[in-house]
């Protein structure tokens, strides 16, 4: 049996993590530079979003070779080096691998426009309907989903950017190349894979959906599965030391079940976005909402039960490169960044699973609330300005949106100091950095035993001491409170009680047995563990017993 339930994931976005050779982008070296501050936080394994050979249209998620590394992010040279000092402190490697689309700069896809047959069947080439596409699928990024080639008088299919052309993995070549770049990297010393959307690989059929944008004909089609088994049979299963996870876009339970059961050889745990769409007004990102905190109850307490009993694994999270900031989306960035901070972490790193944590996040950075245009770089968040604008809404409303929905709130420069630039770098970054980093950075954190930063250590911790963090079973509480997230886990004889007020006003919450617990972690000074209890704002509370 595989462990990796005592493991904690760190996220790094390397173009926004540390810049080395004072070109304003961050790079591999600046990864190196900073493992012992990743190591004092307890990271095990560090997923690097991907730096390879890329005309960067959407960050890296467009690759042209999977095999090189985009000069911008070093070389070969670097990147041995890095896997090399991470070894050295027990810290292992996860690549991201972008799976179901190449660039449209991959010399495959420009040898498709060329003409070749072996190469144009590596991506979905069809005919037009009465001088329209194919199909009636948008876009994810927006727009539709076929891009028209004269040459051929036929549509290309990209579920992304038009520079994202979608793979055919119907295709055994197409899988034969897949599994070949896992391997090349796995011989170098990677031992985790994040897969790229990969339950978006299987394009079922080829119809218009008068019911949607067309999700359900390429969603966790039955064929997924086929693939990531032959994936895992031909590339990681072969190792016994790899972790692997898939993200799964608008996927359900039931899918995440077969993709994550250790018995089925695909995939050891699943990324799911539902507890990220509470705050999306009629299922619509770019809408501005309070978040529903009864359906965010629902939704884990469904998936952690679902999975747990069909057998899966979840990875918990509540941020990464495509999220808003979490202290600023349900919690608070102001009065109590603070305890709303730690109290987001502690919800989450309880949970059955294993932890997620992206760059940043451990010090409390918040959204960027940009205010022109030409602060962002984000390709959706720009197609998005103008989409809304085309809908109507005025200037002040779409800034209002951005600032609080798009992904650059995630991607400004990692904010290490109260140096210029945040001590990400001595040159103009390219993108900026939140104005507030000379409070909220690594430098203050590290001085402060009551920082953000050591309580996510604290969480850490806790999982490599605590069997029942790590195997016990979950247990919903206080279900039908307003304000509390509460749950157990329990392992035997062991339980572990978590409690964790999500709103700025205090909560009033009746327990029933509270019999020897003692307090093991909270974010306020200690108060008595009492059948009718009330937690301070924000407070959250982990206590345990034997
Ligand atoms: C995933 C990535 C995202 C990217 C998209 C297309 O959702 O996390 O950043 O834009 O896939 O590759
Ligand atoms: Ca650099």
């Amino acid at each position: 049996m595989k462990n990796f339930k005592d493991k904690v994931v760190y996220q790094i976005y390397p173009k926004s993590f540390k810049d080395t050779n004072h070109d304003g982008i961050g790079d591999l070296n600046g990864v190196t530079e900073k493992l012992d501050y990743l190591k004092k936080l307890g990271a095990d394994m560090l997923w690097l979003t991907p730096f390879f050979i890329s005309p960067q249209n959407d960050n890296g998620y467009d690759v042209e070779n999977y095999y090189e590394i985009d000069p911008r992010y070093g070389t070969l040279e670097d990147l041995k080096r890095l896997i090399h000092e991470a070894k050295k402190r027990d810290i292992g490697l996860m690549f991201d691998m972008v799976f179901n689309h190449t660039s449209t700069h991959h010399e495959w896809f420009k040898k498709a426009m060329a003409g070749d047959p072996y190469y144009k069947d590596f991506y979905f080439f069809k005919k037009g309907k009465d001088h329209q596409p194919p199909t009636n699928w948008e876009s994810k990024f927006g727009g539709n989903a076929w891009e028209y080639v004269e040459a051929f008088d036929e549509y290309y299919l990209h579920l992304f950017d038009v520079t994202q052309a979608d793979l055919n993995w119907e295709n055994p070549n197409v899988r034969k190349e897949m599994a070949k770049i896992v391997n090349y990297w796995l011989e170098l010393g990677v031992t985790g894979f994040r897969f790229d959307v990969i339950n978006l690989i299987s394009k079922e059929s080829f119809e218009d959906d008068f019911t949607g944008v067309g999700k359900r004909f390429y969603t966790d089609c039955k064929k997924v599965n086929d693939y990531l088994r032959e994936l895992n049979e031909h590339s990681f299963g072969r190792c016994q030391h790899t972790m692997t996870v898939g993200e799964m876009s608008a996927t359900t339970i039931e899918n995440c079940l077969r993709y994550s059961k250790q018995e089925n050889h695909e995939l050891d745990m699943t990324f799911n976005f539902h507890h990220l769409k509470v705050d999306y007004l009629n299922k619509e990102k770019w809408t501005l909402m309070p978040f529903d905190f009864k359906e965010l109850k629902q939704l884990f307490n469904d998936w952690q039960i679902g999975m747990q009993e069909g057998g899966g694994w979840n990875a918990l999270f509540w941020c990464c490169h495509d999220q808003p900031r979490i202290v600023s989306r349900f919690g608070n960035d102001q009065e109590y960044h603070r305890e709303s901070a730690k109290m987001l972490a502690t919800s989450i790193h309880m949970m059955r699973g294993t932890p997620y944590i992206y760059q940043g996040e451990e010090l409390g950075m918040t959204n960027a609330y940009f205010t022109d245009l030409k602060q962002y770089r984000d390709v959706e968040s720009i197609n998005h300005f103008h989409i809304l604008k085309k809908q109507g809404l005025s200037d002040d409303e779409i800034y209002a949106i951005l600032q609080s929905k798009s992904r650059d709130n995630a991607r400004t420069p990692m904010q290490w100091d109260h140096t210029l630039n945040a001590g990400f770098s001595d040159q103009t970054p390219w993108i900026e950095v939140n104005s507030n980093y000379t409070q909220i950075n690594a430098e203050e954190a590290l001085k402060d035993p009551n920082s953000i930063f050591y309580h996510y250590t604290k969480l850490i911790q806790l999982r490599k001491q605590y069997s029942v963090i790590q195997e016990g079973e979950y247990i919903p509480l206080l279900e039908n409170s307003n304000q509390v997230f509460a749950y157990l886990r329990r392992l035997g004889s062991k339980m572990l009680l978590v409690l964790n007020n999500f709103y700025p006003k205090e909560a009033a919450i009746q327990l029933e047995d509270i019999a020897d617990y003692e307090l093991l972690l909270s974010n306020y000074p200690k108060q008595p563990l009492k059948k009718e209890l009330i937690l301070r704002p924000y407070e959250s509370c982990v206590y345990y017993r034997e």
